[in-house]
């Protein structure tokens, strides 16, 4: 799905002596079944670009829109649908339920769109077998290890096969061995023509031969793209 951004400017606590402005006018255009990498120090607002293509908040001004589709211009309703269908977020701090298990934290995407239960254990279950986390399938998230939490993140990201996946520093917490298999899988995901945005510095993501292009963020503005 084509993703486009115009001037798109997002502040937080505006009018506040807190103010932050972290996405200064903001023009990007991400073709459909692009691999991109977005790259910035800390603070330079990748994680609040990531939010507004995911539908997490809208921008403070200016017209973000997925497949032609103004998403300002989209009732609450169709927002949340087009959230739960196309988009596969993988947050930084991995927003998991720390009292529900691994599997119901993976699963739990797939209750909305009324998969039946058999086919939602089997998906989680596919997807932890590749993240080697089968093995925590009945643990509460809030009681596996950061790298597990990072995969379970992963998982759960993956199970509704979204044509949009938005990775925020997806390998942060992995190895190089479970970096690579997420890398590998991205690739496949690629192939078979998603749309792909992922925040890193990681040398094993940014010099993926898979990675299309770079977008280089600097202080909320794209500096090459
Ligand atoms: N909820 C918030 N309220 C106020 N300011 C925020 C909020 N979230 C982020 N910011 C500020 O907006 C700017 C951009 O933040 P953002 O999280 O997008 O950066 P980032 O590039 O993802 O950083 P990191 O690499 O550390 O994850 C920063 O100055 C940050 O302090
Ligand atoms: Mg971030």
């Amino acid at each position: 799905m084509l993703i486009e951004l115009e001037s798109v400017t997002k502040i937080y606590n505006q009018g506040q002596p807190n103010e932050v402005t972290a996405l200064d006018s903001i023009d990007l255009r991400i073709e459909e079944n692009a691999m991109v990498c977005l790259r910035g120090s800390s603070g330079s607002g990748k994680s609040t670009l990531l939010s507004i293509i995911g539908c997490i908040f809208p921008p403070t001004s200016g017209r973000a829109a997925i497949a032609g589709r103004q998403l300002a211009r989209l009732p609450d309703r169709f927002l949340t649908l087009h959230r739960r269908r196309s988009i596969g977020f993988i947050f930084q701090r991995f927003n998991l339920l720390p009292a529900l298990s691994v599997m119901d934290n993976i699963s739990l995407p797939l209750l909305p769109l009324g998969v039946p239960p058999a086919e939602r254990r089997q998906r989680a279950r596919a997807l932890m077998d590749r993240f080697a986390i089968r093995h925590r399938e009945r643990f509460p998230a809030g009681q596996i290890s950061g790298g597990e939490l990072q995969r379970v993140a992963i998982a759960r990201a993956l199970v509704n096969d979204p044509p949009i996946i938005l990775a925020d520093e997806p390998t942060a917490h992995l190895d190089t061995g479970l970096s690579q298999v997420f890398m590998d899988l991205m690739a496949e995901l690629h192939a078979a023509g998603k749309t792909i945005i992922i925040t890193s510095h990681d040398p094993l993501v940014t010099e993926h031969p898979a990675i299309g292009r770079i977008i280089d963020i600097r202080d909320g503005r794209i500096h090459a793209a």
